[in-house]
C-alpha cells in the first residue's frame, strides 16, 4: 500500500491554549483536521457560554486563509455550573462540558470537588444532549498514579453511567484495559478517545535509559499490558473508539524541568502518528473508522464530505518548533522518523 485516501478526520480532544499560541495550534490541527473538540482549560477556565464563544472567536481567527477548519468550544464544569449553565450553552451551540477532577491535570485546580453534587447537571445534560467528556482519574493523594484511571471507574464512572443512562459520556484519552473493558461492556452512550502516545508507548518508554519528558502526559502511560489492550480495540474497528489527541503544547523550558508539565504536543504529526499504528497492527482499512467516523457518529454530527491523502513517505519530525513567543517546543515524537505523509 503506497497511499490511502480517507474521509477527513475530526480530533475530537486536544488543547490549543489561548492567544499568541493559536497561531501556532490552530493551524498545525487545521492541516489535517476539519474539527476539533477544545479543551476548555484555559487560565481562567472556560466556565461559561459567554467565555466559550470569545474562545471560539480567538480560534477562529487564528486560522490559516481559507481554511474551514471548525472548533467545537466545550465548558468546563466546576461545583458552580448549573443546569442553566448547561441550557445556555446548548442554546449557542455547544455540544459537550468537559469534567476534570480537582487537581487532576494542568490547569485543574478550578475543577469539580465531590462529583455527586454536579448530578442535577449531568440531568440537564442528558435531557439537552450534551455530552459530557470526563477526565477519568481519581486525585487522592493515597492513590498510586498508575491505578488512578480504574479507580476512577469504581469510584465514579460506573455510578455515573448507570444513573444517567441517556447521557452520552465519552471517557477521554484512556490508558489501560480496564478502561477500554468498562466502555466495552457500557451502553451504547459510553465511547472513549485514545491519543496516539498510548498506542504508540508504554511506561518504559518514559521511564527505562532515563527519563523522558516529552512522553509524560495525563493518564501517565501505563504497562505494556495495557497499551496492547488499546492497540486491540483500534484494530478490531470497535466504534466505541475515537481518534482524540490530546496534544497538549508546553514549551520545552517546561517539560524539562525538575517538575516538568504533562502534556505531548502532538498536532504536527498526528494522523501520521495513528496511521504508523494502524499499519504495525496490519489493520489500515480500519484508520478511516477511528479517525474521521465513529467520532462523528457518536456525537451525532455528520462525517465528514471530503477526503484527505496519506502517501507511505519517510520522513523526520522536527527537533524543535519555535512558538510565536521566540520560545522553542519539543513536538511529541521529535527527532523520530514516521512512515506515513499527509499529502497537502
Ligand atoms: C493536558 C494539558 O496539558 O492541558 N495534559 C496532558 O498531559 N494530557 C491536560 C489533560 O488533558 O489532562
Ligand atoms: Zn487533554
Amino acid at each position: 500500500m503506497q497511499t490511502i485516501t480517507i474521509l477527513r478526520p475530526d480530533d475530537w480532544h486536544l488543547h490549543f491554549r489561548d492567544n499568541d499560541m493559536l497561531s501556532e495550534t490552530v493551524p498545525a490541527t487545521a492541516r489535517c483536521f476539519k474539527r476539533a473538540i477544545v479543551m476548555p482549560n484555559l487560565v481562567p477556565p472556560v466556565t461559561t457560554t459567554e467565555l466559550a464563544l470569545a474562545y471560539r472567536s480567538r480560534i477562529l481567527d487564528a486560522r490559516p486563509v481559507g481554511s474551514d477548519f471548525e472548533p467545537l468550544v466545550t465548558l468546563y464544569l466546576t461545583n458552580n455550573t448549573t443546569s442553566q449553565d448547561i441550557r445556555e450553552a446548548k442554546q449557542a451551540g455547544i455540544v459537550a462540558c468537559k469534567l476534570y477532577p480537582a487537581g487532576a491535570t494542568t490547569n485543574s485546580a478550578a475543577a469539580v470537588e465531590g462529583i455527586e453534587a454536579l448530578y442535577p447537571v449531568f440531568e440537564t445534560m442528558a435531557e439537552e444532549g450534551v455530552l459530557l467528556l470526563i477526565h477519568g482519574e481519581v486525585t487522592d493523594s493515597h492513590i498510586d498514579i498508575f491505578d488512578r484511571e480504574k479507580c476512577f471507574i469504581d469510584q465514579h464512572l460506573s455510578k455515573i453511567v448507570d444513573a444517567f443512562p441517556t447521557l452520552k459520556v465519552v471517557f477521554e484519552h484512556i490508558t489501560t484495559k480496564d478502561a477500554a473493558d468498562f466502555v466495552l461492556a457500557s451502553s451504547v452512550n459510553v465511547a472513549a478517545t485514545i491519543t496516539p502516545q498510548h498506542l504508540l508507548l508504554n511506561r518504559n518508554d518514559l521511564l527505562v535509559g532515563g527519563v523522558k519528558p516529552h512522553n509524560y502526559c495525563l493518564p501517565v502511560l501505563k504497562r505494556n499490558t495495557h497499551q496492547q489492550a488499546l492497540r486491540a480495540v483500534v484494530a478490531a474497528g470497535s466504534e466505541k473508539f475515537f481518534l482524540g489527541t490530546d496534544s497538549a503544547p508546553h514549551e520545552k523550558h517546561a517539560k524539562e524541568s525538575a517538575c516538568g508539565c504533562a502534556g505531548c504536543y502532538s498536532a504536527w504529526s498526528a494522523i501520521e502518528l495513528y496511521a504508523e499504528v494502524f499499519e504495525q497492527l496490519g489493520a489500515m482499512d480500519k484508520l478511516e473508522g477511528f479517525a474521521s467516523i465513529f467520532g462523528p457518529q457518536f456525537y451525532g454530527l455528520p462525517v465528514n464530505q471530503d477526503t484527505i491523502t496519506l502517501s507511505k513517505q519517510s520522513w523526520d519530525v522536527p527537533q524543535e518548533i519555535t512558538l510565536p513567543n521566540g520560545n522553542p517546543i519539543v513536538p511529541f515524537y521529535a527527532g523520530q522518523t514516521l512512515n506515513w505523509k499527509l499529502d497537502v
